[in-house]
């Protein structure tokens, strides 16, 4: 497997401010693929991409056909200006390979939310949409924010996928302890949108975009 440019992506209170559009420093030059796969915290992404945009970011947003019963893409191509890739085959028909070209133009994926079936699918090598298919074929840091119900993420399947994840180089924000969807207090939330922006510019930072090394 490629290197991940591994950095840890811990969060803690002692990051610089992530408020949207409230960073010192500019990410203009920088590509980021965000993909949004199927839960609740989908709304929450819509701040992050939002705010890396109001950094000078170039983003770029693939959802998972679940994902889009959460947050329509019309939102997501109003705050990146760009179209929201959500098939396979409209970007096959677009071009050679050209559904793995997005990931390879990103300077950073980001998976927010991450899902417990996307998680499963990255660890066991499952390539069977848009989303999965760009993470497999990715060969740059993959930033995930895992966020499900506290069974799903106790379980030991999805604890087995998530070690097995950082083995080999994927980056985890959260998830938080708190407030969830389904009414109950404990572990799966997904990471506030600061947090998450903090992790996103804390990997960015210190690399030059790869557009320029083109
Ligand atoms: C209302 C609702 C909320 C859901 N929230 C989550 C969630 O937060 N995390 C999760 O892993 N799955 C959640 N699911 C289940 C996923 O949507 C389901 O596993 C789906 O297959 C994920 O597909 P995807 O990973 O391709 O987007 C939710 C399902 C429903 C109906």
């Amino acid at each position: 497997m490629p290197s991940r440019g591994r950095r840890s992506a811990e969060t803690s209170p002692g990051l610089p401010s992530a408020e949207p559009g409230a960073a010192a420093q500019s990410l203009g030059g920088y590509e980021v693929l965000v993909c949004v796969t199927g839960g609740i915290a989908a709304y929450k992404t819509a701040t992050v991409v939002s705010a890396l945009v109001q950094d000078g970011c170039g983003v770029t947003v693939a959802m998972t056909r679940n994902a889009r019963r959460f947050v329509g893409p019309a939102t997501f191509q109003a705050l990146t200006g760009r179209p929201v890739l959500t098939s396979l085959w409209h970007a096959a028909d677009s071009g050679a390979m050209a559904h793995l070209r997005p990931a390879e133009l990103a300077d950073l994926l980001v998976v927010a939310p991450a899902t417990a079936n996307v998680l499963g699918k990255l660890a066991g090598g499952i390539a069977d949409d848009l989303v999965s298919t760009l993470l497999l074929g990715a060969d740059g840091p993959v930033l995930l924010a895992p966020a499900m119900n506290t069974r799903m993420w106790q379980h030991p399947a999805v604890q087995r996928n998530v070690v097995f994840l950082r083995e080999h180089g994927f980056l985890l924000v959260g998830p938080e302890e708190g407030w969830l969807a389904c009414r109950t207090v404990g572990p799966g939330r997904m990471s506030d949108p600061a947090a998450l922006l903090a992790a996103i510019r804390d990997q960015l930072r210190g690399r030059p975009p790869r557009a320029g090394q083109r």
